[in-house]
């Protein structure tokens, strides 16, 4: 129980929809399940309340503590509303975790490919809607002095990445962490990164399959070779790294970025 009686929110913290019953698990939901599973009452925040409530019942129902709600973090409003509501019914906050983050499904391509507007779209869901989320949070965790703000970045932020939005937004989401952690640091609250390499999850294997017309397992033998460990990070990996982060153990660590990447993030050239 490290997460003992603490309150989670976790925007992004659905699954990823699949046709395959056999689907691996997203980043977001292991967070979830992982953080309940310690002890944690967690919030499911998801633009699909669907995917929202499918965790939330799965927490529940193996005897832990959630509630699903819906919230789109492109719009301001509604996260606004989710951390209210949030600390209107558990009277705390303090883990706010940000998962949500797109790529080549949002229209993501190389710089001289680049539509401006899905440009801007990528921008405003993976870093806009984490500084809105900490703009929104930050008021309540200095009240208490005291909270975790766990931003997902990616390796891709660090290394050779093609597609522009996502390389520039998950570069400025260490930024931002590096920020947030020394402008709070005298209130008690810390504010890591994580960033995830090769994961096999359904929004990075399937999307790219599907985006490719390739089949499924072979861009995942494709990702995994590209690994030194010669295999793919599960969800469960990413979820670990949060548990730690979050917990009272990183009590002293703020404002760094944790790999968790097979070794990836050590190769240069
Ligand atoms: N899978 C990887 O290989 C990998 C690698 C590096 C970083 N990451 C990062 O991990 C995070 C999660 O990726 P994942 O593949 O595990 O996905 P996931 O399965 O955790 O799904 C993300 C969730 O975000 C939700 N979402 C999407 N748009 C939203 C919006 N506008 N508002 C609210 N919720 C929204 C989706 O409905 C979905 O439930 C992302 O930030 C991604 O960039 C993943």
């Amino acid at each position: 129980m490290r997460l003992n009686n603490k309150i989670a929110l976790i925007f992004g913290g659905g699954q990823a929809p699949s046709d395959s019953p056999a689907a691996p698990m997203g980043n977001g939901r292991a967070t979830a399940l992982t953080f309940a599973r310690e002890g944690a009452k967690v919030m499911v925040a998801d633009r699909s309340i669907k995917a929202a409530r499918a965790v939330a019942d799965e927490i529940t129902a193996a005897g832990g503590t959630a509630q699903a709600i819906a919230c789109d973090v492109l719009e301001e409003a509604q996260i606004k509303d989710t951390i209210s509501q949030t600390v209107a019914l558990w009277g705390r906050l303090d883990i706010l975790h940000n998962n949500v983050g797109l790529s080549i499904e949002a229209g993501d391509a190389p710089i001289t490919e680049i539509d401006a507007d899905a440009f801007d779209h990528i921008m405003r869901l993976n870093l806009r809607a984490m500084v809105l989320a900490a703009k929104h949070a930050l008021p309540v965790m200095r009240n208490q002095n005291s909270g975790v703000i766990i931003n997902i970045s990616s390796i891709a932020a660090t290394e050779t990445y093609p597609w522009v939005g996502y390389k520039a937004s998950k570069a400025a989401i260490l930024a931002l962490t590096e920020q947030q952690a020394i402008q709070n640091a005298e209130y008690g609250i810390r504010a890591v990164a994580i960033q995830p390499g090769m994961i096999d999850t359904v929004m990075a294997v399937d999307a790219r399959a599907k985006a490719w017309d390739r089949s499924r397992a072979d861009v995942a033998a494709e990702r995994a070779a590209r690994v030194p460990m010669k295999r793919q990070g599960t969800a469960q990996d990413v979820a670990n790294a949060a548990l730690f982060l979050a917990s009272d153990e990183a009590g002293f660590i703020s404002g760094i970025s944790l790999r968790v990447d097979g070794a990836s993030g050590c190769r240069i050239g």
